[in-house]
């Protein structure tokens, strides 16, 4: 198979090469399969992050985002479920404590990959319903599970995570 870049300049070249949008999106997900997406941990202190707001990290050449959301939001992920392509996570890409509605380990922190499933553009917030991708508008929710009427294929990738204390979450590792 041939190997794909997980940021948008290999998106690019690998468009380049002839291959089809449903190829692209496919690899994109071969990519991260059985391996979690684990990496160099890092270290982050979410003392400061209030709720509402999101962090964004460059995390072994990708935006990786950790937001704090409120319970309302939280409340309001299962309200929309029929518009949303796997809403069970059931074909995306996260590790299994991450296999649930917020798609998180603690309901409240969500952390995501910032690169939308479809050609690797980087998503923005779209106000305080979820991410909105400007390149061919495809659109998540709060926890990163795509919309039905875009493009993008799967929901956000969530990589490998875990928290060494209750303030304190190290990106890359499972452990
Ligand atoms: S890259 Fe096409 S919708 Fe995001």
């Amino acid at each position: 198979m041939t190997p794909v870049r997980v940021n948008r300049r290999g998106m690019l070249l690998a468009a380049g090469t002839g291959a089809t949008v449903t190829g692209l999106a496919y690899l994109w997900q071969e990519k991260y399969v059985g391996d979690d997406l684990q990496g160099s941990p890092l270290a982050v202190d979410l003392t400061e992050l209030a709720v509402g707001k999101l962090l964004a990290l460059d995390w072994q050449d990708k935006p990786v985002w950790i937001l704090r959301r409120s319970p309302t939001a939280l409340a309001g992920l299962e309200a929309h479920e029929a518009r949303l392509t796997d809403p069970r996570s059931e074909k995306s890409v996260q590790p299994a404590t991450c296999r649930n509605r917020h798609r998180s380990i603690k309901p409240e922190i969500f952390v995501a990959v910032g690169l939308c499933t479809h050609l690797g553009c980087v998503p923005q917030l779209w106000g305080s319903d979820g991410f909105t991708c400007p390149c061919h508008a495809s659109h998540y929710d709060l926890a990163g599970r795509v919309f039905k009427a875009g493009p993008a294929p799967a929901n956000l990738v969530i990589p490998a995570y875990h928290f060494e204390s209750e303030t304190r979450l190290v990106l890359g590792s499972s452990a």
